[in-house]
């Protein structure tokens, strides 16, 4: 049977202990929510892998709370790292670093780096303190499905599967985190709630690996992110020139003023990229259960974290779109 808990001190307690004791706990973070169990627990992160039928070559995050936690997982961090580290932690930032002999192996699917980052939300950070050792967490979906930014998204897909899901609204970053490789020349393996120039800042320059080149990170296989009905990239809602009736819009800004949709969502009325991300992923689990039988959706400007919502929605198209 699965508990779910609003946020108490008492809540995170309880999870704590399932984390202890070898349970699955789904929870919030600042990006989407997670599905977690002890990093140090190998028959835990075999029943995540099962639970969401995730492929066991595709590895996990590891979330942590402190410092000491990241000398345990890995073995040192570079200057550029702790750079980073101090500029964007706790946040959306997840580092490829290469990892200690500590961690199981089925945690990084048999790699020898590992996948970090410190979440910026006070019940993850709470629920790693209060379990005493990183916590391994992919997204709390079923593999390759759409993310979960609510803890309703999390009950329609996980229900009845998890011991534990702590309900702590809607996250409010909405995309996932940027993973960026840094056992090499700084990679970006997804792009996700902290943008490509913001790094870019910190370290100078960086390569981008788009899902269209290999998937070094399974998080870029086409047809991931992806709602049960097809979905179509467009340059706007008006430009539509098929029959739309059965459709579904998501405008960037604005609702068409021509063609008629059977229902219209807006990313952002303002225009705002970091808005336009938060409301993505509710946005297209409300349109999968809306009876519509397409989605068309809105280009919006790669910069910022539109890269992030861009590279998720070519995703949840699989590769038909551009
Ligand atoms: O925001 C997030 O990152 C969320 C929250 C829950 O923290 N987590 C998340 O996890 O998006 P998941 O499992 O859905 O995506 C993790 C991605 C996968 O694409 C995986 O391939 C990649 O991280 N990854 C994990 N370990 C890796 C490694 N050692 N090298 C390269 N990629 C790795
Ligand atoms: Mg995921």
């Amino acid at each position: 049977m699965t508990v779910i808990l609003k946020y108490t001190p008492e809540a995170i307690k309880s999870a704590a202990q399932t984390i202890k004791n070898g349970g699955i706990v789904a929870f919030p973070t600042e990006t989407v929510y997670g599905v977690g169990a002890s990093a140090f627990d190998p028959d835990a992160i075999i029943r995540i892998y099962e639970i969401k039928k995730r492929p066991r070559f595709d590895p996990l995050i590891v979330h942590i709370s402190s410092l000491a936690d990241l000398e345990e997982l890995t073995l040192g961090i570079d200057k550029q790292c702790a750079t980073l580290i101090e500029k964007f932690w706790p946040g959306p930032l997840t580092l490829v670093l290469n990892k200690s002999s500590n961690v199981p192996d089925i945690v990084t699917a048999g790699l020898n780096t590992i996948a970090v980052r410190m979440p910026d939300h006070k019940i993850a950070l709470e629920l790693v303190t209060e379990s005493g050792v990183p916590i391994a967490a992919p997204s709390a979906n079923m593999f390759g499905s759409l993310s979960p930014t609510a803890a309703e998204h999390v009950i329609k897909q996980l229900g009845e599967k998890v011991d534990i899901i702590i309900d702590g609204g809607k996250t409010k970053i909405g995309v996932e985190s940027t993973i960026l490789d840094m056992t090499g020349e700084p990679t970006i393996l997804r792009p996700g709630g902290v943008s490509v120039e913001d790094i870019e800042k910190i370290i100078g320059k960086v390569k981008i690996l788009t899902y269209k080149k290999r998937p070094s990170s399974p998080g870029q296989l086409p047809k991931h992110y992806a709602p049960r009905i097809p979905l179509k990239i467009i340059e706007n809602g008006d430009s539509i020139s098929v029959n739309t009736h059965n459709a579904g819009l998501i405008a960037f800004k604005k609702p068409p003023k021509k063609v008629n949709f059977k229902k219209v969502e807006v990313l952002s009325p303002t225009g705002d990229l970091k808005e336009a991300a938060c409301n993505l992923f509710s946005i297209l689990h409300r349109l999968e259960s809306s009876g519509v039988e397409m989605i068309y959706v809105e280009k919006v400007p790669e910069v910022g974290l539109g890269v992030a919502i861009m590279d998720r929605l070519r995703k949840a198209g699989g590769l038909k779109n551009g």
